[in-house]
This record gives C-alpha cells, structure tokens and sequence, in this order.
C-alpha cells in the first residue's frame, strides 16, 4: 500500500465519512433453553433494545475493510481476500475478518462501529457485531436462516468455538413485544408475546465470560457422544437418558431433554401470562444447568439466589452459555429496580441504504 492509500483511506475515516449503508442489529437474551441449540432443541430468547450499530461507505482505493469502534480502541484492518480470521489482530476484528471472508466483498470498505450491546457479559455482543456487518457489508438479507448460517460460520472461524445458531438467528428474527420459540432443528421460528405485565432484567454476575475460554466445546462433544449411544437428544426421553453407562454424559444429556420440555411448558406459560408457572420453569433450569449440565459459577448461583429472595420476582437463571456473564430475571415491572439492565423485546436486524 501506498502511504498517499493510507493517508486517503484515514482521511475518509475523517470529515470525508459519508456512510452510504447503515445496519443495525439488536443484542439477545435467552429467557429459557440453554445448551440446546447445537443439538437441534428448543430455544426462547428475545432480540433485546441494545444495539450494535455499523455504517460503512466503500473505498474503492484499497482492498480492505478498515472500521473504527466507539468501544475498540484499536482499527480494524482486514483484507478482503483474509484466509485466517482467527489469526487477526486485535481480537474484535477476528469477528470482522470472518464476516469478509463469508461475504467477500468486491471493494474495500471504511466505517464506524458504535454498540449498546455489553460484551463479555452473554448478551451476544459478537453476533450482534456479525450481523450488522454482513448486512452492511452486503450480504443477502432476503432469507433469515442463511444469513444466520452465515454469520455462525463466521463466528466459527473467527473463535474456533462450535456454538449454535440460537444468537445470530435471534438477532435477525426478533420480533417487538415477542420472545421467538425456535426449533434448532427445523430453524422454524415462532413468535410468543411477551404479556405487558412482565419485566425482563439482566445483572451481570460480574464474573466475565469468554466462549472461546470456557467448556462450551467440551460440552458440545458431551452431547455428541451421548447421542452417539441414544440418538438425538432432541427426539431422546427420559428413560433413553437412563440407559447412558458413564454418569456425566448421562448427566449432559438429562439436562438437554428436560431444558427442551421446559421450553414448551415455558411458552405456553408465557403466551397464558402465566408468569408463577414461567418463573418455576426458569428456576428448574438454572438447577439443571449447574447440577446436570456444570456450567454455572458460584457467582451466578448466588446473584440468582439472591434476585429469587427479591418480592415480585417469579424466576431467575443464568443466561447464554454460563461460565460467568449474567442472570436474567422475570418480575413484576419495577420489582428490580437499580438491579442491572430492564430489556425489552424488539425487531431484528435491519439495514438501509443498500443497492
Ligand atoms: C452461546 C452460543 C449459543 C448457545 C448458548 C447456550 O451463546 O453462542 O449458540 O449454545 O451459548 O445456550
């Protein structure tokens, strides 16, 4: 590259920054239905009014895609033919490299990256990143499903963890005033109200949360072996469950087939505004993530047992892949107040100024 290349491309960074695309896409909160995704099972998230926000004007001088982030303080710098995503520096932008190397755009691109979303704290911050930059980027956004198989192959690269398609697919899909019921294996999506008479609050348990860190993986293979003994675990029952020999895997798969019962139960009790029942449902979950599934923290254990003691609370469990990172909590409006963040649910991902 040439410095007079460089010098241009900063300066459009600059006053010459006329954003020809804007694409934002909603963080997301899973109310119920965790470590079910990669299995085919049942999930009950909700697209959330935290929002990552990403607006590019292409630069036809270079063949690389260069964003600023309001969060970041390093640029990222990726070439449009990237072949490693996750060998990029500085780590956000292993996220962006991902997003070229799916969508591969013809031209280089400058932009600006602003986000409510917190990251490290289960909230989807990545996915969140993903989609708004596929969508900006150029990706087709005619069919929800491929453009969520798109930025999970994205993230794929970019973190080498096997995660599910439950974050992006929610960020695309949501839906105002609606939690989405989806089946992981049909990637059919159902939209349950939310009733007004329900509040969802998240708290950070303070403990930060890294998928790439964690277990997640070594749980996915857990789940792979048990159905390599019993079959799908979205098909499987209890007494399939009861015939796996080594007691963990037994374990992994008892939690899956009992999260996807409860995440029926759930949008029944939801869409009844029956939130007592909801709330048990959400409480019955945690237990199994901590006990069955081990992917909860002392931390977590206590922030839930403490907001289940907290008047007009029904429910309180951790929320994403656990390992840290936050609780989310049904109550009656304002039972939280001062507790963390009240999200509401909201429409997904969307884009404008696209030829
Ligand atoms: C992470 C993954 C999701 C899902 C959850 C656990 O958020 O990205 O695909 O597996 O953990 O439910």
């Amino acid at each position: 590259m040439t410095a007079d290349a460089l010098a241009q491309e900063l300066r459009v960074l600059g006053e010459g920054f006329v954003p020809t695309t804007v694409a934002r896409a909603p963080g997301r909160v899973n109310l119920i239905g965790d470590h079910t995704d990669y299995t085919g099972g049942l999930v009950l998230p909700m697209a959330i009014d935290r929002w990552t926000e990403v607006r590019v004007m292409p630069n036809p001088a270079r063949d690389v895609v260069r964003l600023v982030s309001d969060v970041e303080p390093e640029h990222a710098v990726v070439p449009v033919d990237v072949r490693e995503p996750h060998a990029v520096q500085p780590a956000w932008a292993r996220y962006v490299a991902g997003i070229v190397a799916q969508v591969r755009p013809a031209t280089g691109f400058v932009g600006k990256v602003t986000s409510t979303v917190p990251s490290g704290a289960g909230l989807s911050s990545s996915a969140a990143l993903e989609v708004a930059l596929a969508l900006a980027l150029g990706a087709p956004d005619t069919d929800p499903v491929e453009l969520a198989r798109l930025c999970q192959r994205a993230e794929h690269a970019a973190v080498g963890v096997p995660s599910g398609i439950m974050d992006q697919l929610t960020s695309i899909a949501g839906r105002d005033g609606h939690a989405l019921l989806i089946d992981c294996h049909t990637l059919t999506v159902e939209a349950v109200p939310v009733p007004p008479e329900a509040e969802v609050v998240v708290v950070h348990s303070g403990q930060p949360r890294t998928l790439a860190g964690s277990a997640y993986a070594e749980r996915v293979a857990q789940c792979a072996a048990a159905e390599a003994e019993v079959g799908p675990l979205r098909l499987a029952s209890p007494d399939d469950v009861d015939r796996i020999a080594d007691p963990v895997i037994r374990a992994r798969a008892r939690h899956v087939v009992g999260e996807n019962a409860r995440v029926r139960a759930f949008a029944a009790a939801l869409a009844a505004a029956d939130l007592t029942t909801a709330g048990r449902l959400m409480d019955a979950s945690h237990e199994s993530l901590r006990e069955d599934f081990a992917v909860s923290t002392g931390a977590l254990d206590r922030l839930v047992t403490r907001l289940r003691a907290t008047p007009g609370v029904f429910g309180a469990r951790l929320t994403g892949a656990g390992f840290g990172g936050c609780v989310v909590a049904l109550c009656r409006p304002g039972a939280l107040a001062g507790e963390g963040w009240v999200v509401r649910p909201v429409s997904g991902a969307s884009v404008t100024g696209r030829r």
